[in-house]
């Protein structure tokens, strides 16, 4: 049986420090909710020490999923992990996620600590964690540019005291896919007890390389994928979990892992995020921008026309798209209005449909072309009345 790699889902918290993605409480209960649905196995719900309105939005996420553990994140220090731990503790799975950096340009000049100290700081805060839970993960932030038999170190220090996950991140986005697969295979050749944990990845993607390097790691024993909708993150943004689950999918042979990920849910996952966060998904993103299934040249029309795999790798139904883009206009029926809204993550009544359904033709008479940000608007507007 194939393993299994473990979907930490950051979307709410290293997402949320994306410019311009701040998402109010309401905005990350439901976003919460469609990750639940969607499959993660972790929501990273927020960084409680940061702020009251973070605390408060992990405690509420803590207490509105159950099918998925909540992780809270806090620095290597008692008073960020007691913060973290109050609010995650209502979790049906709560995790304590703590972290500290190991390399010598973090260390001298973020730290101002020896490699000595560092250590010490990793044994107590784990083990001060454990007394809360035995559900810790503990990352070794900038981990890509630490020495490796540092890091060795650090990973058997941190599965001594009790962390049953290493992440290993990639948080400046520097490394590339044959040097963090090496970095991974390392650790797994090196560390003392090392299946005693799961190694995790976090990588970034200032170089664009996060969801290759992310991929690499997996191929190298890496067993938890930290990820997020959309790839929205700090800076350039993190690994996209939508282009990481169906690469693992679309290459089974070449991974041999499976995702605990509905991949009917990714399209409305996406759209979702969008939504809220009010960014648009760029045509040309892989696996759910508008264009992924579109084809333009004669050519590859012949070919999809004759049989699509000459140039579609997966099917659009597989990440919850239609197939043959339904265009929702003047002349749509209510079964049409309906699908959409379902494609978009709506379920709708029989009532609410025919309100969209007057919604959309009176929209159609005022504009020639209906994008799916339009009905989602209507959606909102005319059946939910909100716009949170
Ligand atoms: O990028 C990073 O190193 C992080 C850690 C806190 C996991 O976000
Ligand atoms: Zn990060």
């Amino acid at each position: 049986m194939a393993d299994r790699v473990y979907v930490f889902d950051t979307t709410l918290r290293d997402g949320e420090q994306s410019p311009g993605a701040t998402m109010n409480l309401d905005e990350k209960i439901r976003m919460a909710k469609q990750l639940e649905t969607l499959g993660v196995d972790v929501i990273e719900a927020g960084f409680p020490i940061a702020s009251q309105g973070d605390f408060e939005a992990v405690q509420a996420i803590a207490r509105a999923v159950d099918k998925v553990q909540v992780a809270g994140l806090c620095r290597a220090v008692v008073g960020d992990i007691d913060r973290c731990w109050e609010a995650v503790k209502d979790a049906k799975n709560p995790r304590i996620h703590t972290f500290l950096a190991t390399s010598e340009i973090h260390m001298q000049h973020k730290l101002g600590k020896t490699a000595e100290e560092v250590i010490v700081m990793i044994d107590k805060a784990v083990r001060h964690a454990r007394q809360y839970t035995d559900n810790v993960e503990f990352s070794a932030e900038d981990a890509s540019r630490s020495d490796w038999d540092f890091l060795v170190r650090v990973t058997e220090v941190a599965i001594e005291a009790g962390a049953t996950v290493v992440n290993i991140p990639d948080t400046v986005g520097y490394t590339q896919p044959f040097e963090y697969y090496d970095l991974i295979k390392y650790l797994k050749d090196n560390v003392k007890n090392v299946d005693k944990a799961i190694l995790s990845v976090h990588c970034h993607n200032d170089l664009g390389s996060a969801v290759a390097n992310s991929l690499a790691a997996v191929r190298a024993g890496a067993r938890q994928v930290e990820c997020t909708v959309l790839g929205i993150g700090e800076r350039a943004g993190n690994a996209a979990l939508e282009d990481l689950v169906m690469a693992i999918n679309t290459r089974k042979e070449l991974y041999d892992v499976e995702t605990g990920i509905n991949t009917e849910q990714i399209y409305p996952s996406c759209r979702r995020l969008s939504q809220i966060i009010g960014m648009p998904i760029p045509p040309n993103k892989a696996i759910v921008g508008a264009n992924a299934f579109a084809h333009e040249s004669g050519v590859h029309q012949d070919g999809v026309l004759k049989n699509r795999l000459t140039y579609e790798i997966m099917t659009p139904e597989s990440i919850g798209r239609t197939s043959n883009d339904i265009v929702i206009g003047k002349h749509s029926g209510s079964h049409a209005v309906k699908n959409k809204a379902e494609e978009l993550g709506y379920t709708l009544d029989g009532e609410q449909v025919q309100v969209l359904f007057k919604a959309v033709k009176d929209l159609a008479d005022r504009k020639e072309q209906i994008y799916d940000e339009d009905v989602e608007a209507l959606i909102l507007e005319s059946v939910y009345r909100r716009r949170d």
